[in-house]
This record gives structure tokens, sequence and C-alpha cells, in this order.
């Protein structure tokens, strides 16, 4: 966010950054003091989820120690100030996102719900015909591939993948080999949370729709990392979870455009969603309530709006930056491993490095760095079609946030060093 929000007047100013230094930074989070089997937290498993500012969890205690009611529903002063709260956090990721009105932001529980709200509304909106086809790439997490198969199953539907290149790049000229006028939705990875490649997210959206077709874009790796502008991308629906931006887990963002969010019906029923219910029928409220049945994670959203303010308290570019020196920094440091190849090698990285050593399981290279107090993922990060087009079991992961430091690199690089001599 460029500008200050002042939820009650709704005024913007320019904002003045914060400066970024990675010592201040890592004083925020708590847990990056503790000590794991003895030995300094190295925490390079942000891909999976992010650590906590005090910040974020000071508006979690704040919220049940002085301001826990059930939101929209009373009168009394609780109700009004947790609804405030609240519907001030939707405002607060409106801005974020750069969406044009707040009914376009819909609080669901993670990037994964916010698709299979997508993919089940659509299908209620008889959106799609017998044969439709949608479009996904060979690099989505399982999150942007079950639910698109899912509804295949119950509509008759085709899933068409867009290949990855060697390097783990989205191949273009096949997207556009792929689109048809059976396409109904393309649906695709900003960055990819297995290897890290940056997509050409405008250029895929600018392409589908001189077909018309709708894009739907899973943010949940992009929007730590960088800025993100759903006006200027012109996607149709963007997503997101809010535990890998600094938030709590159980809350995440459904952005879409309100000529769809409009038309398409609710996903779940229940209340806060109705208007007026009778036994013969319901009407629905507005958006965003529409989308949002039941008592929603009134705590989560809250929390995640101070995670929001805790990463736009700083100017995204020097985040950005900073991860970029890690990354560059850790990839070659990594490569003077002898038998360690990288997987996932495009030029448009972020935050990511993916790796396999000869003769090493990656489980093997995760249970070892576990004793040196080191986190990273080994697996296959919910991408299991990703991992076997390269031909591999598994990879080790480590991944990147604005807290970690060069050391700390050195601290991996050293382990891995250890690996290497306990296998041979
Ligand atoms: N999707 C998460 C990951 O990349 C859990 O590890």
């Amino acid at each position: 966010m460029d500008f200050e929000v002042d939820i009650k007047q709704n005024t913007r100013t320019k904002k003045s950054y914060r400066k970024f230094d990675v010592e201040d930074v890592r004083k925020d989070f708590p847990i990056l003091k503790r000590l794991v089997n003895g030995k300094s937290l190295v925490y390079l498993d942000n891909a999976a989820t992010s650590q906590k500012p005090q910040s974020v969890i000071n508006a979690i205690t704040n919220y049940y120690t002085y301001e826990n009611a059930n939101i929209h529903r009373g009168l009394h002063f609780l109700s009004e100030l947790a609804t405030e709260s609240y519907e001030g956090a939707r405002l607060k990721v409106k801005e974020f996102v750069n969406a044009m009105s707040v009914s376009e932001i819909i609080f669901v529980r993670g990037a994964t719900e916010a698709i299979n709200l997508v993919a089940n509304s659509l299908c209620r909106a008889n959106y799609f015909n017998d044969g439709d086809e949608i479009l996904i790439s060979h690099m989505e997490h399982h999150s942007n591939i079950v639910p698109w198969q899912l509804l295949c199953e119950r509509k008759n539907l085709k899933l068409k993948v867009v290949p990855v290149n060697d390097k783990g790049e989205f191949i273009f000229e096949e997207y556009e080999k792929l689109l048809s006028e059976k396409t109904k939705l393309v649906s695709i990875v900003h960055i990819s949370n297995a290897l890290g490649t940056i997509n050409p997210v405008k250029e895929i959206v600018k392409k589908a729709h001189e077909y018309n077709i709708p894009v739907l874009l899973d943010g949940a790796q992009a929007v730590p990392h960088a800025k993100v502008d759903v006006q200027d991308l012109d996607c149709d629906f963007y997503v997101f979870s809010g535990h890998k931006v600094f938030g709590p887990t159980g809350i995440g963002v459904l952005y879409g455009k309100t000529e769809f969010l409009d038309k398409m019906p609710p996903f779940q029923g229940g209340g806060d969603m109705i208007r007026e219910v009778t036994f013969e029928k319901t009407t629905y409220e507005d958006l965003p309530q529409k989308f949002e049945a039941g008592t929603p994670n009134i705590v989560g959203g809250i929390a995640l709006g101070a995670a929001l303010d805790y990463l736009t308290s700083f100017d995204i570019n020097e985040i950005s930056n900073h991860e970029d020196s890690l990354l560059k920094y850790g990839t070659e440091k990594l490569l003077q491993i002898d038998g360690l190849k990288i997987i996932g090698t495009s030029d448009r990285k972020a935050s990511v490095i993916s790796f396999v050593i000869d003769g090493i399981h990656p489980y093997d290279i995760g249970t070892i760095i576990d004793t040196d107090g080191i986190a990273i993922r080994t697996g296959h990060h919910c991408t299991m079609p990703l991992i076997k087009r390269f031909n591999l079991p598994a990879t080790a992961r480590a991944s990147f946030s604005m807290y970690n430091k060069i050391e700390e690199i050195d601290h991996l690089y050293n382990a891995l060093l250890k690996v290497k001599r306990m296998f041979t």
C-alpha cells in the first residue's frame, strides 16, 4: 500500500515507510529467538507457512481480551467494535490488492477454499457446459488441480494442462495453442511454491481475455514477496492464504471482480449470508456477505489485517530486493556442493530453492539438518505432477522470507556438507 487508510474517514495520505533492516525485522518475530535441538532456529520453510510478528500475535490476544463478540448481529458495544475491526480488515485487504471495492473481498479459510468456492459457485450458476475446458499449468499446487478435477467429474468437463520446460517455466506458446472457444476458465499460479518460478501472469490474463475467458490467479506464494495489483493484472479472481503472509492459519482471501461475484450464487448457506428466510424461499445478502455463511473467522480476519499492516509498513521493493539477494547468494552457495542440483532455474524466480543431492534422499537431508535447528521442507510440496515432471520422488526446498539472513544460508550450506560427509 502506498497510502495510509483511515478506516473511519476513508481518507488516504501518502505513506512513509519504515526503513528495512533485517536485524530489526527479526526482533519483531519472537519465535526466531527460540532454540531447536539446542541450536538457534534457522527457519527456511516459509513457503509452507510464514512466522508471525508480535503485532499479529497481539492483535489476536487483544481481540479475545477486549473485543470478542459476534459480528453483523448485535447492537451492543462489543458487537459493533468487533464488526468495525473485521470490516476494517476487509478494507485493508482491498487496499493491499488494490481492488475497486471492499465488496470484491471475500474472507475464506485460505486459497484452497477460495478456489473451491469459485469452482462450486460457477458450477451452480450453470456456467459450464458438457465438453468445456478448464486450463491450468503443470506447476499448479494441488489446490488448483483437485477442485477443477472434482468439477470435471460432475459436469463432464476437460482439464487441460499447459506444460513447463526443463527450467520450470510456463511455456507461453503451448498456452496459446491450448486456448480455444472450448476454454471456459484459466486458473494459474502466480509464483510457484515448489520452484519459485514467477509466471508472466499479466500476459496470461491479456491473452485469455482476447478470447473472453476469465482468469483466476493463485497468489498464495506471491503476496508476501511482491506488490500485487489486481486492477493492473486485470485478473478476474485472485486468491491467497493469510498464513503465508504473516497472518494466522484458517483465514484467506478471494478477490473477484464484481461483474462475476454478483452473478455467482452462494457457495455455502447459513447465517449472515441471508436477507430473508422462509421455508419456501431464501433471498441472499449483497456482496461480500453472500459468500460468508456462518460466524466467520473474526479474529483471523482482524489478525490478517494486522499482518498486512506489518508488511506494508515497509516498501515491498526493499523486501523483494532483500529476498532476491538471499536467493542469489543461496543459489551460488548451494551450487558449490558437489552433486547438488537445483530444480527450477528460471531467470524469474522468487524466494525458493528446490534441490536434490545425488545419492541422498531429500527426507534424509531434511531429517539430518533438523538436528542443527534448520527447518526446510522435503517432499512433493503439494505439487505431485510437477515433481514427477522432473522424474523425482521429492525435492528438498529452502524458502526465504523477509526475516532471513545470509548467515542462515551459510548454516544451511555447512549442514548440507555434513549430510554429504555422512553419506560418503
Ligand atoms: N503449500 C504449502 C507448501 O508449499 C504447504 O509447502
